[in-house]
């Protein structure tokens, strides 16, 4: 389990707006964050699809990297403490808070309160799932101007879809599904694998 750290202050939070904006501009091209300058996919395996691996070890709560996967955004997130304890607190606002309602938007590995393997490391396709807009990475909690009660997620400002930090969406907005999960695993405590199952997954 990640240790407790407060929310990224409005420096950082400016980075990693910074990077989403990035993803925007730049549609399909590899965005990471300087720390991530290890990770080198081939370009081989960018063109067919294949696995890609990310190192996490040096992502800390509250930070969120982005990679390419099969043409999409990918997300892994390191969430604190704090952050796993808040996700219960919201299920009443939430459309489909088990993911019972659509279980094929995770696997079935991640299909629980955390959309994860483990709470602490979130793996998220982060377009969303209204017209494919990849949302800002919004972790503080405190009030928003599209949300009172916001305990951190992600904001999709074009039609302003809202999703809490499993990538769960809320009530009444356009999305009419959580983000997707895709399929992951761990190879050792910091590295992840996107595109390859646990073993013994299904
Ligand atoms: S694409 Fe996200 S709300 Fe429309």
């Amino acid at each position: 389990m990640a240790s407790i750290e407060k929310a990224p202050n409005k420096g950082r939070r400016m980075l990693l707006l910074a990077g989403t904006g990035a993803v925007g501009a730049v549609g399909a091209g590899f965005v990471a964050w300087p720390f991530y300058a290890s990770w080198k996919p081939s370009a081989k395996a960018r063109v067919i699809g294949a696995p890609v691996e990310a190192y996490i070890g040096d992502l800390e709560p509250g930070q969120l990297m982005r990679l390419q996967w099969r043409g999409q955004t990918i997300g892994i997130m390191r969430r604190s403490e704090q952050m796993v304890e808040n996700l219960s607190e919201i299920n009443d606002q939430l459309r489909d808070p088990m993911s019972s309602e659509n279980p094929d938007q995770q696997p079935d590995y991640a299909q629980n309160l955390y959309r994860s393997i483990r709470p602490e490391i979130l793996v998220l396709n982060m377009h969303c799932t209204h017209l494919g807009c990849v949302p800002e990475f919004i972790p503080e909690v405190g009030a928003q101007p599209f949300e009172e009660n916001w305990k951190g997620g992600f904001f999709c400002p074009c039609h302003k879809s809202k999703f809490d930090l499993a990538g769960r969406v809320y009530q009444g907005v356009p999305a009419p599904t959580n983000l997707v999960v895709p399929p992951y695993s761990f190879v050792d405590a910091e590295n992840v694998i996107i595109g390859v199952e646990p073993e013994g997954a299904a």
